[in-house]
């Protein structure tokens, strides 16, 4: 059955090759995914070769792996291994399909990787931003051709969430947005079109959570035992575990997104601004004993 708001998929566009701009941990672990269930070429490519092969070895890391547990026949690691190239060279970008970043969540950042990148692909590439919040529209707002411009947002583990957030901006085309059903289907992923309103719909949700859980920190509430008050109800992990796996810096992001689009909704907070400039994963450091606390 076709999702509320989907395009039929005959207008999809074939994709041959993956181009994954960004090799940070998102970009990675979708980098990874798009060869494992498409097949494809998928290249990477990020500000410095440092960091590309940073990237490539999270890669080959995870594929290892999967291969340990069974996951993967030793033929297929190797094919995926393979598949998965990087480059600083954007010019080996020329001949992909569909084009998907994952870059600092600056908007002026995104906009100038996409105009470099349109002046690289054929006329009928398709462009996607994995943005958690920031608007898919002004994204490609310096884009000759705004309509192939789609959001395409993955969640944190991206091999384990089942769910992507599909967003149509005003001049998303149909061509662009069923492409990005049927890429989402081969992923093993569900589907959402969401409009393109702050935060979606997920984050909308998230930033809710994790606003009042800064709330309690910022009112001197300790960190673990804010944490510790939220496993009752039920979620996989606390908000600060949650904040951790998805970035300190990102949850600060979201949560300014959503405070300038809701500021009578949404609660901002110094402390997390604060602990975002804290290098060391907090869960290690200060979570670790959420448990001892507990008893
Ligand atoms: N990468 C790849 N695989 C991972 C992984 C990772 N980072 N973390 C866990 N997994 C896999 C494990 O390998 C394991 O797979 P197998 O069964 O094949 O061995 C499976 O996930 C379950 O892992 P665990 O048994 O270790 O742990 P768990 O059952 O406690 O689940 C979890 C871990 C899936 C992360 C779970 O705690 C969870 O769902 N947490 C909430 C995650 C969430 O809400 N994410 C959304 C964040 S918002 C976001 O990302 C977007 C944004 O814009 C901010």
């Amino acid at each position: 059955k076709r999702p509320a708001g989907a395009p039929d998929t005959q207008l999809a566009k074939p994709v041959r090759k993956v181009g994954v701009i960004g090799a940070g941990l998102m970009a990675s672990q979708f980098a990874l995914l798009f060869a494992r269930k498409l097949r494809v070429p998928v290249l990477i490519t990020d500000l410095d070769q440092s960091r590309v092969d940073k990237g490539l070895e999270y890669i080959r890391g995870e594929v290892d792996k999967m291969l340990d547990k069974g996951r993967l026949t030793a033929d297929d690691a190797n094919q995926i291994k393979d598949l998965v190239r990087g480059t600083t060279d954007k010019s080996q970008y020329a001949d992909c399909d569909w084009v998907i970043e994952a870059v600092f969540e600056e908007l002026g950042v995104k906009q100038q990787v996409f105009s470099e990148i349109e002046s690289i692909i054929s006329e009928t590439a398709i462009l996607a931003t994995n943005t958690s919040s920031l608007s898919v529209h002004e994204i490609g707002e310096r884009l000759s051709h705004p309509e192939r411009l789609v959001g395409f947002h993955f969640f944190n583990p991206v091999a384990v969430m089942p769910l992507i957030e599909v967003v149509r901006t005003p001049t998303t085309n149909d061509e662009s947005l069923a492409t990005a059903m049927v890429i989402a289907k081969k992923l093993g992923k569900s589907a959402v079109i969401t409009a393109d309103r702050p935060g979606f719909v997920v984050n909308r949700l998230l930033a809710k959570v994790m606003g009042e859980a800064a709330r309690a920190l910022d009112a001197g509430t300790p960190l673990p035992v804010v944490e510790r008050a939220f496993a009752p109800i039920g979620l996989p992990m606390g908000p600060f575990e949650l904040i951790d796996l998805v970035g300190w810096k990102v949850a600060a992001h979201v949560q300014d997104t959503m405070v300038a689009a809701f500021p009578d909704r949404f609660y901002a907070s110094e402390n997390l601004h604060r602990l975002a400039e804290v290098e060391e994963p907090l869960v290690k450091s200060k979570l670790g004993k959420v448990e001892d606390l507990s008893k």
